[in-house]
Parts: C-alpha cells; sequence; structure tokens
C-alpha cells in the first residue's frame, strides 16, 4: 500500500492534527519527519482536546505505530511532558512509539539563541519565531560540529561532549554580551538533566529510517504528517520569515527517509481563509474588523505561544503555489464554519505588482510585500453549518464558495471540515 502524506499549504495551523487523526484509521504507521515541539497539532477526540507537538497525531489509535522520524529536532523535556501527559488522561503510549536515533537534540542554549537571535539583523521586523530553539539546533545539525543527535546521549563520551559544547556556548554568548544567558548554562547540570531524559526516553528510540524502509517494501500504509506549512519551508516560503525545516512537500523525503517513490498520495491542507502567526508579509491581511471576526470566531490564538494569529482572507495564488510545489493530489479545507455571517467573502485571484497582473507567487519577500491582492468577491452565508455532514446540505453560497477554490487551486476538495470535532468532517462526494 502507499503512503499519503498530510501537508500544510499555508502558513501553518491549517488544521493538519484533525486530518491526520481522521486518516489515521486508514493507516498502520504515522510519522512526524520535520520541525520540533513549535508545532502544536490539536485533536479533539470523545469530547477531549489534545495539543500535540512532538508525537504524531496517530497516537489516539494504539494498534498504530507513531513515528518521530529523523528530521525532526527533538527537546526531550518537551516530549517526556506530553508522553506523560496522554498518558496521565489514559492514551496508550509504549511500544506503538518510535523516535529516531538520528533525530538531533535542542538543548538549552538553543532557546537562548532563539531568544537572541530571533531579532537580530531580519531588517526591523522580527522573525517571530516560537523561541523553541528550533532554527539553532537546525543550525547546529547544518554545522555540525555543535551537533548532538539522540543516540550520542547513549554514547561513551557523552558526558564530555557535552561539556566541550556547552563551553564553547558560554563562551560565544558572552562574547555577544548575553551574559545572564551564558551563566545560566551549567555544562554538569545539563549533562545530568539529559542523562535523566536519556533514560526515560530509552524505550522508544530506534532506527527509524530502517524501520520505515521496511514499512516501505512491506507494503505497509504509511501516513506522513506534515509540521508547519510550505508558505514557511526553509528554501521555498516566504524567507528569511520561515521556519529552519522543509515544511513544504518537498520534505516528506529528506525528514523521514521514505523515498518519493512510495509517496503516491498528497493530501494539502487549508484554512478556508488565511492565518499567519510571527513576522512577515501576508498580502491578504484584514488588520480590521473582518479579520476580528475570524479569529473570534475560529478562536485564532497560537497553540505553542497563545499568539493572535494574524487573519486574513484566503490567497488562491499563494495556495496554487503551494500545492505544486508539494504535488498535491486532492485539498482538505478546514474551518469553513468560521466563515458563517460575514455578508461577503473575498478570494484574492491574483496580484498586481508594478502595473502587471500576475498569478506568479514571488521568490523575495520584497516583490511579496509590494503586491495588492486582486480579490473576487462572492456572497457568504449567514447560517451555522457546524451540524452539517454532506455537501448538498450546504448552503449554495458555501458551496459556491468551496467550488470556486478547488478552480482556482486547481485540485478537487475531498474533505471539508466544519468544526473541530471528528465528527465535524464532510467527505467529498457525501
Ligand atoms: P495544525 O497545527 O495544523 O494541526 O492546526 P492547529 O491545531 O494549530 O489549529 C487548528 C485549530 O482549529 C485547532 O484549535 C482545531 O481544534 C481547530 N479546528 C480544526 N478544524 C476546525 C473546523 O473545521 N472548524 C473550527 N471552528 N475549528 C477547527
Ligand atoms: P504547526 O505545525 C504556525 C512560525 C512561527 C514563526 C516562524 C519561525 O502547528 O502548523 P520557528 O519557531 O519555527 O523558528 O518560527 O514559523 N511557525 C508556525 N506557525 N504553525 C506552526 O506549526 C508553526 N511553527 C513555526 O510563528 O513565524
Ligand atoms: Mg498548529
Amino acid at each position: 500500500m502507499p503512503a499519503t502524506s498530510v501537508i500544510g499549504l499555508q502558513w501553518g495551523d491549517e488544521a493538519k492534527g484533525k486530518v491526520v487523526d481522521l486518516l489515521t484509521e486508514q493507516h498502520e504507521i504515522v510519522v512526524r519527519y520535520q520541525g520540533g515541539a513549535n508545532a502544536g497539532h490539536t485533536v479533539v477526540a470523545n469530547g477531549q482536546t489534545y495539543k500535540l507537538s512532538l508525537i504524531p497525531s496517530g497516537i489516539f489509535r494504539p494498534e498504530v505505530r507513531c513515528v518521530v522520524a529523523a528530521g525532526v529536532v527533538i527537546h526531550p523535556a518537551t516530549l517526556l511532558a506530553e508522553v506523560e501527559n496522554l498518558k496521565s488522561r489514559g492514551v496508550y503510549v509504549g511500544s506503538n512509539l518510535m523516535v529516531s536515533e538520528r533525530a538531533h537534540v535542542i538543548f538549552p542554549w538553543h532557546i537562548e539563541e532563539d531568544r537572541l537571535f530571533n531579532d537580530a539583523c531580519t531588517g526591523g521586523e522580527a522573525i517571530g519565531t516560537t523561541l523553541r530553539g528550533i532554527g539553532p539546533c537546525y543550525r547546529d545539525k547544518a554545522g555540525r560540529s555543535f551537533a548532538i543527535r539522540l543516540g550520542d546521549l547513549y554514547r561513551p563520551g557523552i558526558a564530555d561532549r557535552i561539556a566541550q559544547v556547552a563551553e564553547f556556548k558560554r563562551k560565544t554568548l558572552a562574547g555577544l554580551g548575553a551574559h545572564e544567558a551564558a551563566a545560566s548554562l551549567d555544562p554538569d547540570g545539563i549533562y545530568k538533566e539529559y542523562a535523566g531524559y536519556a533514560e526515560r526516553l530509552q524505550p522508544f528510540v530506534g532506527d527509524t529510517t530502517d524501520f520505515l524502509l521496511d514499512a516501505c517494501e512491506n507494503e505497509k500504509r504509511i501516513l506522513l504528517e506534515g509540521a508547519q506549512g510550505a508558505l514557511l519551508d526553509i528554501d521555498h516560503g516566504t524567507f528569511p520569515f520561515v521556519t529552519a525545516s522543509n515544511s513544504s512537500g518537498v520534505g516528506v523525503s529528506s525528514g523521514s527517509g521514505v523515498p518519493g517513490r512510495y509517496v503516491t498520495k498528497v493530501i494539502g491542507v487549508v484554512k478556508a481563509y488565511s492565518t499567519r502567526v510571527g513576522g512577515g508579509p501576508f498580502p491578504t491581511e484584514q488588520d480590521n474588523e473582518t479579520g476580528q471576526h475570524i479569529r473570534q470566531r475560529g478562536n485564532e490564538y497560537g497553540t505553542v505561544t497563545r499568539r493572535p494569529r494574524r487573519c486574513g482572507w484566503f490567497d488562491a495564488v499563494a495556495v496554487r503555489y503551494t500545492t505544486r510545489l508539494s504535488g498535491v493530489d486532492a485539498l482538505a479545507v478546514m474551518l469553513l464554519d468560521v466563515l458563517s455571517e460575514l455578508p461577503e467573502l473575498r478570494i484574492c485571484v491574483a496580484y498586481e505588482w508594478k502595473g502587471k497582473t500576475t498569478t506568479r507567487f514571488p521568490a523575495h519577500v520584497d516583490e511579496l510585500r509590494e503586491v495588492q491582492p486582486v480579490y473576487e468577491t462572492l456572497p457568504g452565508w449567514q447560517q451555522e453549518i457546524s451540524h452539517v455532514r454532506r455537501v448538498r446540505d450546504l448552503p449554495l453560497s458555501a458551496r459556491a464558495y468551496l467550488d470556486r477554490i478547488a478552480s482556482l487551486v486547481g485540485r478537487p476538495i475531498e474533505i471539508v471540515s466544519v468544526g473541530p470535532d471528528r465528527e465535524q468532517t464532510i467527505f467529498a462526494g457525501q
């Protein structure tokens, strides 16, 4: 059986967690393969709300194997807290969870560096990171000299290695004037803390690359859970206002070790509108009553940081670009219920730039800052739709809105979501 990937096509928080939880039923393995605890994926199941940051959203079905693959950066304390929290709520976490020994580990210095560099040298606008040490950890991974992988924690000499890296990090932080941060790094204390984490994580640690290659060759049904969204992709997103990993569809293979040829279906997840947390251009942003309406109805506050999310109209130019980039086969349109009660809706169908109309998504943020969205206006609908379970029971204007999205993006819509609950879902054709 082929592997399916689930990719956010905007700036994250498209409700990927809900889609993965729904699709888990048809899969044997669910894999997180990039990002780290910057992700916050919400699953509402059996009347309970769960927020996941490192553990795959497939964890609620105990027969499914959940894999945290090599491309993820792991903050061990967060991972362990997540395991404990799930267990305390009656969710089974044991032999169903496997974490890659190749995954890189986030240390306290990464978090200090994130605080220090988040708004340094980015031209006056902060990246607005989640301050979880994600970028600095990926930077050390690329730099190699200071990188420590999960598997390293079980090797002889790890105490010396941690002391050596900590000492270097202390010196660089102090050299940058961050004396308090430098002083907070106690090499011996950090080693002891991480040795404790390593012991508790040991039952979960293994060679996930080999496991997933076996699974592919044995035709297991694999579901790959993207974190963030394609517009936050380090190479193809709105750089530098992006995350530090390949969060579009192109990152699936490098992060998981699953060769591209096995991924035969890609589901692109979008909100029925747009949101963004943190800095960077956002052409369809509505910093007005419409934005507030969406924020309030959609409870648009960050899952991880609780920051209010910036809200705006659906941007078909951006989503068409990320759909192509991620090789999307079909769309899941989420949070459609949030748009109820708006008198009219807008969709950005093109950008105007320097007097010309274009549907190309610009490569440089300076250009993205300068574009003017060209909108098409569609009628809204006034009634609640959270109870609707079939496309044909949606108001005509909601169906017209969905049809327009599908036609502009150029892909069919397979899933429509009208509320956070598993049941509040419409599968196309119903
Ligand atoms: P993810 O990071 O992509 O998994 O998304 P988040 O969990 O950060 O944000 C999505 C939010 O929308 C969560 O609070 C979900 O419970 C909620 N949600 C998901 N689908 C729907 C929907 O169709 N309608 C509404 N109103 N909320 C939804
Ligand atoms: P999920 O998986 C929304 C954003 C941050 C910031 C930028 C860089 O829940 O969709 P980082 O801490 O990664 O260096 O921050 O990326 N960001 C997200 N925004 N959802 C996420 O994850 C995000 N993960 C990172 O707000 O703008
Ligand atoms: Mg989220």
